[in-house]
């Protein structure tokens, strides 16, 4: 991109991802849908202590992303240090759990609108950047 300002249709260059995708809205959105996508798919849902409850997991999912993005500390007001590593140390993550969880994400980010005032390669820069984040987050969090 050569003209930086024409991105920003208004907003401030500093302005988070979080602010640029319409803040905690989208991320609840990106969650519950990417949930669906764990719900439809067995052997990622077998890895979830309670498959019956995704609401409370969605829930925490969107907070965090939310949090990662800029947005408000909720996450870590109410979980503590995400230490995600950690977290999932308990779940065996191979490259093909890892694939999957990523295709869920991939289909739930494309399918979520970004507000009416975000132009199109804005919203291919900011897939692209939240693609690339969660490759890495999730690569970086395989175990087996
Ligand atoms: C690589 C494949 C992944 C698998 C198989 C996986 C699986 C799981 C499972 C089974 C849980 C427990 C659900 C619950 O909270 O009750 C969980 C929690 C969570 N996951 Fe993942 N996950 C993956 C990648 C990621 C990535 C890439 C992120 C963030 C970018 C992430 C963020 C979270 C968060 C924030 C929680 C809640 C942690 C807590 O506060 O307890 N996960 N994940």
């Amino acid at each position: 991109m050569s003209d930086v300002s024409r991105e920003n249709h208004g907003s401030s260059p500093t302005s988070t991802l979080f602010d640029r995708v319409g803040g905690l809205d989208f991320f609840e959105r990106l969650a519950a849908r990417f949930y669906v996508g764990v719900r439809s798919d067995p052997v990622l849902l077998a890895l979830y202590p309670q498959p019956d409850d995704l609401d409370s997991a969605r829930w925490r999912l969107a907070s965090f992303l939310a949090q990662y993005w800029g947005g408000p500390t909720t996450y870590s007001d109410e979980r503590g240090h995400p230490r995600l590593r950690m977290r999932h140390a308990t779940f065996p993550i191979d490259e093909a759990m890892r694939d999957r969880w990523l295709a869920h994400m991939a289909a739930a980010l494309e399918g979520c609108d970004l507000p009416g005032t975000v132009s199109a390669d804005d919203a291919r820069i900011i897939r692209g950047e939240m693609g690339d984040y969660f490759f890495r987050a999730a690569d970086h969090l395989r175990n087996v």
